[in-house]
């Protein structure tokens, strides 16, 4: 007791520091658990993330993470030596690009194109518009075959066989940009010709389908890899049952509910045995829309006449939001098919720096997604093509409407949005 009383204040000092001890520990413990706890499984982190998985730990699978090597942009300004998009991700898509004839018979564009791009996609010179050909239609008197002619699209298809490049064909049935003609009686141009019937119209499908296919497949053996055998059938907004586009779409008002259906089966028949064949929309996340593209999808997928999805994404700085971008790509993976984001382009209105940023940032999300997502074996992507070489030939940038969505600028100089796209460190994450 004596000694207890000796050492008391002694004894007091150890138990305090003991307590304070055990309480500092577990607190520690629990903090930890917190963290563990709060780490979602991968899958769930598939579905909930907002923000894609591109901090440095995940970004180690991705072909550009944060080290030397892969300072693009620091290697361009030092050095002036420019990566190739294309080499970049060459062990994971193809990258394209979206060309005008023109385009390509610029020789200082087309040397760019080759040095940057593995895969082209006509920007129209495929579209029916320009592949029908009405006086030699005419001509040939034939109620069932309406004539193509490929002269249009031959300048890309030669130089994608000229370079090793390979090809997007885009589009063969599409309610937009293709003559009215096609679906009237003797061809007859005037705007209140009769359409011919059903049996007539899917008779002109066919040998539309199995002249261009048939072309392309003796002249260009191995050049085109994806069809987009039907662009845009989907519109929600038209009041199908199905979602099925149903206003101003003759191939619909002829041949009916099974039109779609009707063009993947030629097209099967006429493609070559590795080319794949695509359904290719845009809106793609918009909910409604992107359920009924899956039914529609998975349709045809059952019968065998469809290996891919085409997501054109044209889309904005802020729509859509990234957690709806993912959860399509993962909607769209579940179909377990191939998925090619096929018109990519992201409206942009000002050239400031301020806005070339915000783009650069955005358009490394996008890459971001779609690379975790492939890497992650959750998507099959297999191509990412943007929609025009450079800001002043983008489709959407309009003189009383500018904008400047593209990669390179005018003078085929790189943008900061070409460095995003290369998860460049310099280019800030979400
Ligand atoms: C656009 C072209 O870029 C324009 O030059 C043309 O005037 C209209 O068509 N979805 C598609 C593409 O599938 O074919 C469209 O291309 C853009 C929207």
């Amino acid at each position: 007791m004596k000694l207890f009383i000796k050492y008391r204040n002694l004894i007091l000092l150890f138990s305090v520091l003991c307590c304070g001890f055990v309480f500092i520990s577990c607190d520690q413990k629990e903090q930890n658990t917190k963290e563990t706890s709060a780490e979602p499984t991968q899958e769930v982190s598939q579905e909930i993330t907002a923000v894609p998985d591109d901090g440095k730990e995940k970004e180690e699978d991705n072909v550009a993470s944060t080290t030397e090597d892969n300072a693009y942009y620091e290697n361009y300004t030092k050095t002036g030596v420019l990566a190739s998009i294309k080499d970049v991700y060459k062990d994971k898509f193809h990258i394209g690009v979206a060309l005008a004839k023109h385009d390509i018979e610029n020789k200082i564009k087309a040397n760019f194109v080759a040095s940057q791009f593995s895969s082209i996609t006509c920007e129209n010179e495929m579209k029916a518009d320009f592949t029908l050909d009405h006086a030699a239609t005419l001509k040939k008197g034939d109620e069932e075959f309406p004539v193509v002619n490929m002269k249009n699209a031959v300048v890309a298809l030669n130089f994608a066989k000229e370079n090793d490049i390979k090809m997007r064909a885009h589009t063969l049935v599409w309610h937009s940009q293709t003559p009215r003609w096609l679906f009237t009686e003797g061809f007859d141009k005037s705007e209140d010709a009769p359409f011919v019937t059903r049996e007539v119209m899917l008779a002109r499908m066919e040998n539309y389908i199995k002249q261009e296919m048939e072309y392309v497949n003796t002249n260009y053996e191995g050049v085109v890899y994806a069809w987009d055998v039907v662009n845009e059938a989907i519109e929600i907004g038209d009041g199908h049952k199905d979602g099925i586009r149903i206003k101003n779409n003759y191939w619909y008002e002829i041949i009916g509910d099974d039109y779609i259906e009707q063009a993947f089966t030629f097209a099967r028949k006429y493609a070559d045995k590795n080319q794949k064949l695509f359904y290719n929309d845009y809106g793609t996340y918009e909910k409604s829309k992107l359920f009924a593209i899956c039914e529609l999808v998975n349709k045809l997928k059952e019968k065998g006449i469809i290996d891919g999805v085409g997501l054109q994404d044209h889309i904005q700085i802020d729509y859509p939001t990234t957690l709806d971008y993912q959860y399509a790509i993962n909607k769209y993976s579940e179909l377990g098919l191939e998925i090619q984001i096929t018109e990519l382009d992201i409206a942009c209105p000002e050239d400031t720096e301020e806005a070339q940023e915000k783009l650069a940032t955005r358009y490394r999300t996008i890459f971001s997604i779609l690379l975790n997502c492939l890497n992650k074996g959750n998507a099959n992507i297999t191509s990412v093509t943007v929609w025009g070489l450079s800001d002043d030939r983008s489709w959407i940038n309009k003189p009383d409407q500018p904008s400047y969505p593209l990669l390179f600028d005018k003078n085929l100089k790189p943008k900061r949005a070409f460095f995003g796209a290369l998860l460049d460190p310099s280019v800030k994450k979400y």
